[in-house]
Order: structure tokens, then sequence, then C-alpha cells
């Protein structure tokens, strides 16, 4: 027994180093996951080679058992650790191959959609921006206006034919869906007291008219300046301002003489035609040289006395003008529906 035990111990020692030699010598031509798997099953699985090695270590005497038990120990620590690192490497070993085949850089980028700002916000932003330059500050008002505001204070009492110039939608028989942006020029003359007032009004308007330059909502920007001494020289020269920086450096101004009620004198006021070229046959100006593009006029002394204002001492200029048409001037657009369509086509052109 004793002999068979003296025989045993080094057998078995000799067996573990063979065991880890042979695993370490096959680990080395391991390429694949499954294949590792396989061989980890066979030397260090529950059933595998160590496993077997080691049952027979209980026929060996206790302080031997020890001994190999402790070399045991440490061939199963280095092999799990061999199989710990070679198991990573193969893992990126695979993403290394994965990355090669998905990034091709010679591949073209793939392109992003990107949006691009609508004509006629871009066409606000330049009015609005001009005229802020100019010193206007912009006022708002509710698009859901009272009478008084879109129509009396404005000198347009309920049975005078001035309402006519502006088919209104009506909410309630006070209240109507704002024709035009100047009931912000009351609501602003209301709230400050003592002028100077220079502000600016920029929102949708409603009315019932519907063709290819008129929609029954669209958008206007007013400007109103109440001060002492204001002139219809000061208008001029706002107004040709405006113009030259909005549309073309060299533009020019025409004033012809028109009706608003709340402003004596009124005008219409012309822009120079700025298409090149000839205009005889000119779409823009149908051969007059002239574009039509604001009312304007000096704020009737009737509607600052309604505002509070002594007329005798203040005095001021008001002008609006549709955005859309000067939208469709700038851009050659001659159907106003086809900012409101949201066709993709039209859009795509700006
Ligand atoms: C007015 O609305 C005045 N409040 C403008 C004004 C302000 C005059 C201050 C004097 C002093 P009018 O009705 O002309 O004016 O409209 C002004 C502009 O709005 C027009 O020149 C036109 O460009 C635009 N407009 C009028 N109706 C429509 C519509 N249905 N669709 C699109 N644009 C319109």
């Amino acid at each position: 027994m004793q002999a068979h035990n003296e025989n045993a111990a080094p057998g078995l020692k000799d067996a573990l180093l063979r065991l880890k030699e042979e695993a370490l010598s096959t680990l080395k031509s391991v390429n694949k996951k499954e294949e590792l798997t396989l061989l980890k099953a066979k030397f260090l699985g529950k059933k595998g080679e160590l496993k077997q090695v080691l049952s027979s270590l209980g026929r060996l005497p206790e302080d031997e058992r020890v001994l190999v038990g402790k070399v045991a120990n440490e061939v199963k620590d280095a092999l799990s650790a061999l199989f710990d690192e070679k198991e990573r490497a193969l893992e990126l070993k695979d993403q290394s191959e994965k990355l090669k085949v998905s990034i091709d850089t010679s591949i073209p980028g793939r392109m992003h959609a990107f949006g691009s700002v609508h004509p006629l916000t871009s066409a606000a932003e330049v009015i609005v921006g001009v005229l802020e330059r100019l010193g206007f500050m912009r006022a708002t008002g509710p698009e859901i206006e009272h009478d008084f505001y879109n129509f009396e204070a404005l000198n347009i009492p309920k049975t005078h034919p001035a309402r006519d110039m502006q088919d209104t939608f009506y909410v309630a028989e006070d209240v109507v869906l704002r024709t035009h942006t100047s009931p912000v020029q009351i609501r602003a003359m209301l709230a400050k007291k003592e002028p100077p007032i220079r502000v600016l009004s920029f929102g949708r308007v409603y009315r019932r008219d519907e063709d290819i330059t008129h929609s029954p909502m669209f958008t206007q920007v007013e400007g109103l300046y109440v001060d002492e001494h204001v002139s219809l020289a000061d208008l001029k020269g706002t107004l040709l301002a405006f113009v030259t920086q909005v549309f073309s450096s060299d533009a020019k101004i025409r004033m012809r003489p028109s009706f608003f009620p709340f402003t004596e004198p009124s005008m219409e006021v012309d822009v120079s035609c700025f298409a090149l070229g000839d205009h005889q046959d000119c779409r823009l100006c149908k051969g007059t040289g002239w574009i039509e593009i604001l009312g304007a006029g000096m704020v009737d002394p009737e509607v600052l006395r309604a505002c509070g204002y002594d007329s005798e001492r203040f005095r001021g200029f008001a002008f609006g003008m549709g955005v859309e048409r000067i939208a469709m001037l700038r851009y050659g657009v001659t159907d106003i529906r086809l900012f409101f369509e949201n066709d993709l086509r039209f859009l795509r052109q700006f």
C-alpha cells in the first residue's frame, strides 16, 4: 500500500503538469470561441481531465495529498487564467473584425434632411429687423379684438361706410377677428400716456377675402411714431430708409393720395420697380416702374384725441403693410395660397 502511494504522488504530479502543457499547446491553435468553450470543458469542466486526475487524490496519504493538492490548485488557477485571457483575446479579435466590416470610409455619408425658414418668416424677419434698427419697438395685441380697438377708436364708427373697406369676421356683436394691426397702435397709445411713441406691431389679421393675391388670414406689419413736431417729411424719410434696406439700395418711393379713416392725409406708397432690365413687359410693375407696397399717413387728430392726447401738441405718422405681399414681390411668387399649403415642392425652393 505504502509503495503504491509513493509511486502515485509523483505520477499524479506529472499527470497534472502534462495536462497543463497539453492545454497550453492546444490553446495556442484555438481561433474560435466555440472551440475554446469545448476545450475549457475538456480540461476544466465537471467531467474534465483535471477533475479526473484529482479524483485519484483521495488515495494518497495525508501529507502527499496536501502537496499534490497544492500543485493541482496551481494548475487549475493557471489554466483558468489562461482560458480567461484567451477568451478576452478572441472577444477583441471578434470586435475588431466586425468593425473592419462595418466601417468603410469610402462609402458616401448619409445626408440629413435640413428644414429651411419659411419664406413668410424670412420676409417678416427682414421687415421687422429693419424697423427695429430704425428705432421702432415691438408691441403686441390680441387677434380676437374688441370692436372699439379695431374700428371705433380708429375713427371708423359702426355705421360708417369705411367699415366696408375691410370685410370682417365677427365673433360676437362687438368682437371681431382683427382686420388689421392698427388696433395695436391704439393699445400702445392708451398704455403709454406720454409720447414719444415708436412702436411696430406684427401679427396675423383676418378678412373675408380670397383670391390669388388675397388670403382670409394674412400677416401685417405696422409702424407708429407719435411725438411733438412729427411731420410728413419724417414719414417719407423713414419709408425711404425702409425700402432701401428691404428692396434695393437705390430704391425710391412715390406717395399717392389715398384714404384711411385713421390718417389724414393718407397715402398709398409705391417703391420703384426693382426687377432688372426693361420694365415694358415687367411682371412686377406692369410697365409703370412702380410697385404698391403699403398704406400710410399722418395719424388723424381724432385718433390722438380718442387716446387721450393733446392733438394740438402731438402729431404722428403710421404705415402698414402685408408681409405676404412683400414676400411675393421679393421671391416672385404669383399665388398667395402657395405660402399656406405646406407643399414641400414649393417650400424647398427657399
Ligand atoms: C390697412 O390695413 C391699414 N391698417 C394700413 C395702414 C396702417 C394705413 C397705418 C395707414 C396707416 P389695407 O387694407 O390697405 O390697410 O391693408 C394693408 C396691406 O395688407 C395691403 O397693402 C396688402 O398688402 C395687405 N392685404 C390686405 N388684404 C389682404 C389679404 N386679404 N390678403 C393678403 N394681404 C392683404
